[in-house]
């Protein structure tokens, strides 16, 4: 519990990579395919796709939609930096709506002003685990004629009344990266309901090859596979992933009443009908309290609790995007905004005042007990 995140890798795994590596499968192929087929059975989806990583995922999504260079794509900036690079890659623009101050998801109320002509999609993060508000977010599309890319990186079996997240948009993204809900190391998934994207993405993920590969190429592509010992990994995690999953909740769910008893911190409200995947517990400190977020963090560090703020520095306020955008290779050919000049007080505070506590599934029932009482002990 020194660490906020732990992969949980079992002989399993261990034992179905060295089978794959093996029999010399070490290039995408057969555990790929498989883990395809169970993730689009786990999220009740008609095409999985596997990818390198999750921000692979996203700009595949991104490119897979055809959305133009110099498009605006409205997204969030208290996440981490892949959701906005993803953007960018491409020539894009990522625009940072302002977030809600109790799910810290985008705030479907502050959407709406910030379209203009150029804008061609909505980019909702479901951080933390929770889903954002979906609903609103389509209806917004719907009326503005929106594209919808789910950056569900951070939550694997996170639903909305029994839906999973990544289903409600036109693609859904994954990642899963070795400190996710289920991992392979490196690697991720984009699922979409959508054949003809499905198609799309398949092949740009693979140097613009048909399904039959070979050495026709018909459109520009990247190498965005994933290696099988790798998928081999996934395989066996997402066989675990209910089980983890139940396990993350049960901790969370212990922790959460720990915080809901202390007054000078509050976490993510979970809205009616919705299932937090419990990837990130991050109370955030109210204004009240005598000590910053920093301070806690030292003083759980010192007691063995593992803690850290996250996303201290927000996507907006980070040099990549404050300076370093001016330099990069778009800018002669896209106007981005003065993200030095944006300012996001909501963002801005959960930013400066939230930090995290480990929930993952490792944890033994006296390490849930030494969190909660030394949180207590902080933060009373
Ligand atoms: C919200 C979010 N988006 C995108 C990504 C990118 O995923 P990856 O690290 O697999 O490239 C991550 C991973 O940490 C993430 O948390």
């Amino acid at each position: 519990m020194k660490f906020v995140a732990q992969p949980q890798i079992s002989e399993e795994e261990v034992s179905l990579v060295a089978e794959t590596v093996r029999s010399k499968g070490l290039v995408e192929g057969k555990n790929a395919r498989s883990l395809e087929d169970a993730f689009a059975k786990f999220t009740g989806v008609k095409h999985a796709i596997c990818t390198v990583n999750g921000t692979a995922a996203l700009h595949l999504a991104i490119e897979g939609l055809k959305i133009p260079p110099n498009s605006e794509i409205i997204t969030s900036s208290f996440t981490f930096i892949a959701s906005a690079n993803s953007i960018s890659f491409g020539g894009c623009i990522p625009i940072f709506a302002e977030i809600d101050p109790e799910t810290y998801n985008i705030d479907p109320e502050k959407i709406e002003e910030l379209i203009t002509p150029k804008t061609k999609a909505i980019l909702p993060i479901h951080i933390f685990g929770l889903p954002s508000d979906m609903k609103a977010i389509n209806d917004i599309a719907e009326e503005h004629n929106l594209l919808v890319i789910e950056d569900a990186c951070q939550s694997h079996g996170a639903r909305i009344d029994g839906k999973h997240v990544g289903t409600f948009g036109n693609v859904g993204c994954f990642s899963f990266y070795a400190t996710k809900n289920m991992i392979t190391g490196e690697g991720g998934m984009v699922i979409t309901n959508d054949d003809e994207l499905a198609t799309v993405i398949r092949s740009i993920k693979n140097h613009g090859r048909s399904p039959q590969g070979g050495y026709n190429h018909y459109t520009i592509g990247y190498n965005y596979r994933l290696a099988d010992p790798l998928a081999a990994i996934g395989l066996i995690q997402i066989n675990k992933l209910p089980k983890m999953l139940a396990q993350r909740a049960k901790n969370a769910n212990a922790i959460r009443k720990t915080i809901d008893e202390l007054s000078s911190i509050r976490t993510q409200r979970i809205p009616k009908g919705v299932v937090h995947s419990h990837y990130i517990c991050a109370p955030v400190v109210e204004e009240s309290s005598n000590k910053t977020a920093p301070e806690i963090v030292k003083e759980l560090n010192n007691k063995g609790v593992g803690s850290r703020q996250i996303y201290a520095i927000p996507c907006h306020q980070q040099p990549t995007y404050k300076e370093g955008i001016k330099s990069w290779r778009w800018s002669k050919y896209v106007e981005y905004p003065e993200y030095s000049k944006l300012t996001l007080p909501i963002t801005e505070k959960i930013a400066r005042s939230h930090f995290e506590v480990p929930i993952h599934p490792g944890l033994t029932e006296e390490e849930v007990q030494k969190i909660q009482s030394v949180l207590t002990e902080v933060c009373n």
